[in-house]
């Protein structure tokens, strides 16, 4: 079972983005620990839904920075989004049919793209994003 852990490692260097991605995985990590310890289905989908809020929150945060941004990407970046939003969605109805095994999957599943995503497209959306708000703040460029 790998770490869910946000480490320095995963930094964008975006201290917004970083930080709403630290919130992110405890919270997926929290998730994962009650479900591998049996806590409660009305617990269990407590936790879930402060994931989604976090992770819904957070994902509209970012692609309203990368479209005021004009950020190239953002169509690329966007179809990323909306997988991790339908595997959100797989871990609302897992949670409602009460399968610990599914919720389980449900919740491995959308922490896997949580760390593909966030180091690499996140990575990429965040040197764009710096580059642009320097060169905006530039006065002699
Ligand atoms: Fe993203
Ligand atoms: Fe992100």
């Amino acid at each position: 079972m790998r770490s869910l852990r946000w480490t320095p490692e995963n930094s964008v260097y975006v201290p917004e983005i970083d930080s709403q991605h630290q919130e992110m995985f405890r919270l997926a990590g929290e998730l994962r620990q009650a479900v591998l310890e049996s806590e409660k289905a009305e617990r269990l989908a407590l936790r879930a839904r402060l994931l989604a809020d976090c992770l819904a929150g957070h994902l509209t945060f970012e692609e309203r920075l990368m479209r005021d941004a004009e950020y190239p990407s953002l169509e690329w970046h966007e179809r990323q989004h909306r997988t991790a939003r339908s595997k959100l969605a797989a871990l609302r109805s897992s949670i409602e049919d009460a399968q610990r095994q599914s919720v389980f999957e449900a919740v491995e599943s959308l922490a896997a793209w949580m760390r593909d995503h966030t180091a690499v497209a996140d990575r990429m959306a965040g040197a764009y994003l710096r580059n642009h708000w320097r060169a905006s703040a530039c006065t002699i460029c």
